[in-house]
């Protein structure tokens, strides 16, 4: 796929499902009791593979109609050993909060992935769930394959997070739920809270607490979750990719439908509005146990910002595109706290760095940060970009082409269908020049 200068995006549009919460809807539907029925769920790569791994653990989920998936549960303690390896694929998601569930239940599970995935760090989630009583082997003790053996007779723990994942506090909390007596994860840096809330929803005996801006979270184990019927709202991550496009190319008004709006996804958002982005939330509603709003984007005149390091853990998936506004903002804008990064689909870290200089932007880098030095004005394009099995990457380089003079190509856009499988169809909505050549 490539894109070329583009003006004038006009329109309304709708952003596929959520990816954290679509593949805790699959893995908490599939545990519970009875049916549950979700509405606008992301059918993409990455929540297929969750979708397959419960499947092999027992569950039964098919969708209705496109987007609609109905589950019936398996029931708290009764996943199934799977009898092959599960496969997967790019998802770090489903691979890690998987790993949780099945520590604490008396099965092995082999975990395999791509060449993506292959190289993510397994190490830290699988040590703590060891506090289960649960045992594991790794390639090079970090990498998949992963075998996991889980507890036949699991204990609860208390634990602090000691990186700023919320895939490692949400495997230690799948992982209580089959556990019995009280099992604590304690969270010094807001990350995602959407297992904490939809646990809630599903009857879970959850306790938060917050002292001293540390988030405490116990789960009383065995405790049976219900089968509900729920709708996901829009990924404010896809999001970000229409809405950066807007803020970028001329003379654009658009109006992006049912987006999350939550304190701990929202930092682009605020970034942006800092660096002067015209963006009003509108109409605001709860879907889920989630606030949602409507987004309206008309272009603007951006300005550099220092982004503070506390705010990356609610902003994570979204530096590379927010990298492709910075380029175009005026003046310097500082990613800090962004170490992260590294560990991602891709190393993002250098991913950013490499698009931006290929582009003729002005960046620097030390230790944890990333330097932009913005100027409003047509980048040169004229540009391939490797996307080394990075959705973000691929689309940042894309939304990047619709501010280049000549094309950007990335090598692979199969990719995208990894988190956004409308957004060539989406952008075209809007009037992006992208083209699937
Ligand atoms: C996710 C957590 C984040 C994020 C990922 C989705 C989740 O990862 O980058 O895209 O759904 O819990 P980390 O837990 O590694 O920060």
């Amino acid at each position: 796929m490539k894109s070329i200068s583009s003006k004038k995006l006009k329109g309304n549009i709708l952003i596929p499902g959520d990816k954290s919460i679509s593949h805790r809807l699959v893995i908490l539907s599939s545990i519970a009791i009875g049916h549950s029925n979700i509405k606008g769920i992301l059918k993409s790569d990455d929540i297929m593979k969750t979708i397959g791994a419960m499947k092999n653990f027992g569950a039964s989920i098919e969708f209705t109609n496109p987007l609609n998936c109905s589950i019936k549960g398996v029931g708290l303690g009764g996943l199934l050993e799977p009898n092959s390896a599960l496969d997967f694929g790019n998802s770090g998601t489903s691979a890690r909060l998987i790993m949780g569930l099945s520590a604490s239940h008396p099965i092995t599970t082999i975990f395999v992935g791509d060449k993506s995935l292959s190289i993510r760090p397994m190490n830290r989630v699988l040590k703590p769930l060891v506090n289960f009583g649960s045992n594991y082997s790794l390639r090079k003790d970090n990498y998949l394959p992963a075998i996991l053996k889980g507890s036949d007779n699991p204990i609860p723990f208390s634990f602090e997070l000691g990186e700023p994942s919320a895939q490692i506090k949400s495997a230690v909390l799948l992982g209580a739920l089959n556990t019995p007596g009280i099992t604590t994860v304690k969270d010094k840096f807001n990350t995602r809270d959407h297992t904490e809330r939809l646990l809630g929803l599903y009857g879970a005996n959850i306790n938060i607490t917050k002292k001293r801006n540390v988030k405490e979270i116990s789960i009383k184990g065995v405790n049976e979750l219900k089968g509900l019927d729920l709708s996901v709202p829009g990924d404010p991550s896809s999001a970000l990719f229409p809405i950066i496009a807007a803020l970028i190319c001329k003379n654009s008004d658009i109006m992006v439908k049912n987006v999350l709006i939550n304190p701990t996804r929202d930092g682009a958002f605020k970034v942006l509005k800092d660096m002067g982005a015209d963006i009003s939330f509108l109409n605001h509603r709860i879907m889920a146990a989630e606030e949602v709003c409507d987004i309206r984007v008309k272009s603007s005149n951006l300005k550099g910002i220092d982004i503070p390091r506390r705010l990356a853990p609610t902003m994570i998936d979204d530096y590379p595109i927010l990298a492709v506004a910075a380029s175009m903002a005026k003046g310097k804008t500082y990613f800090k706290g962004i170490n992260e990064l590294r560990f991602k689909e891709s190393d993002r870290f250098a991913g950013i760095l490499n698009l931006l200089e290929k582009n003729g932007v002005r960046v620097e880098s030390k230790k944890d940060t990333i330097i932009i030095h913005g100027k409003c004005e047509l980048k040169k394009g004229g540009i391939k970009i490797e996307t080394n099995l990075d959705h973000r990457m691929a689309m940042s380089a894309l939304i990047m082409g619709l501010v280049s003079k000549n094309e950007v190509k990335i090598d692979n856009s199969e990719t995208i269908k990894t988190s956004f499988p409308t957004f060539y169809k989406v952008m075209i909505k809007i009037g992006a020049k992208l083209s699937k050549k």
